[in-house]
């Protein structure tokens, strides 16, 4: 997969994206970063990129120009095919799980880093393919919401994450949060691990680990549960949490 990210701030990114998952991920040819200066597209002696919005307002507006030349280098330069180009903004629609499988999906993505009051409509209208929000705040630029995003589709690259199955198990996968976690040592202070982890009963494992799955979506997010897909068996687990508390409110 072959990532472009268009910004006026490149040296962002390299400490992110050269370390850990990111960087083994490169280093297996996996996913390839390309960054752009949108500087480098400026115009004029200045190399302006920026200016005040037509009718005032106050604030600086991306210019289209520069825009639209480095995304029409970039694809020249690639000798064929067009990525799908991607304008973070906080108007766009919400990055989820399900957007960033969708994402990871895409042989080519170009993000556009916005800064400022934004970037100049037409921009948006004749070039962008779609528009990502990381959540509903505003950020200074879109270089931390295009690198949350990087990372969150990442994982959805085949053979990103060692272990081939782990985003299936991620939270959001299966529309519930995950359970608890344990690793060594088995007593830590006066907590030791629940007992059926040490059984090694596959079935019983796997059966505590989806209760523990629905008793946390139901005490954090309940609103998951009505999207969820449910088995009977999880449905009769959910009825004695149900039971359970209000008995625990008598
Ligand atoms: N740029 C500024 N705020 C943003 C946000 N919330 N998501 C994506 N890009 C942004």
């Amino acid at each position: 997969m072959r990532i472009d990210i268009l910004t006026l701030f490149p040296q962002m990114f390299s400490a992110y994206l050269d370390e850990s998952i990111l960087r083994r991920a490169q280093s297996a040819g996996l996913v390839e970063f390309l960054l752009h200066n949108l500087r480098d597209f400026g115009e004029g002696k200045h190399r302006v990129t920026d200016e005040p919005p037509f009718g005032g307002g106050g604030g600086m507006v991306l210019k289209p120009g520069p825009i639209f030349a480095a995304v029409d280098e970039i694809i020249t330069g690639a000798g064929g095919g067009r990525p799908k180009v991607v304008l973070l903004s906080p108007q766009g629609r919400q990055l989820t799980h399900a957007v960033a499988t969708e994402l990871a999906m895409s042989p080519w993505l170009l993000f556009i880093c916005g800064r400022y009051e934004g970037v100049d409509e037409r921009v948006r209208q004749y070039l962008v393919d779609d528009e990502i929000s990381i959540g509903d705040y505003v950020l200074t630029g879109g270089e931390l919401a295009a690198l949350v995003a990087i990372d969150a589709l990442a994982r959805h690259i085949p053979g990103v994450l060692g272990d081939e199955h782990a985003a299936q198990r991620d939270s959001f996968a299966n529309g519930l949060l995950e359970g608890p976690h344990y690793t060594r040592p088995e007593q830590f202070r006066d907590w030791a691990i629940p007992p059926v982890l040490r059984t090694g009963h596959a079935g019983n494992i796997a059966r505590w680990r989806r209760e523990q799955a629905l008793r946390r979506t139901w005490e954090l997010r309940p609103e998951l549960l009505l999207t969820a897909e449910l088995s009977e068996e999880d449905r009769l687990y959910l009825m004695t949490l149900a039971r359970e508390m209000t008995e625990g409110r008598k």
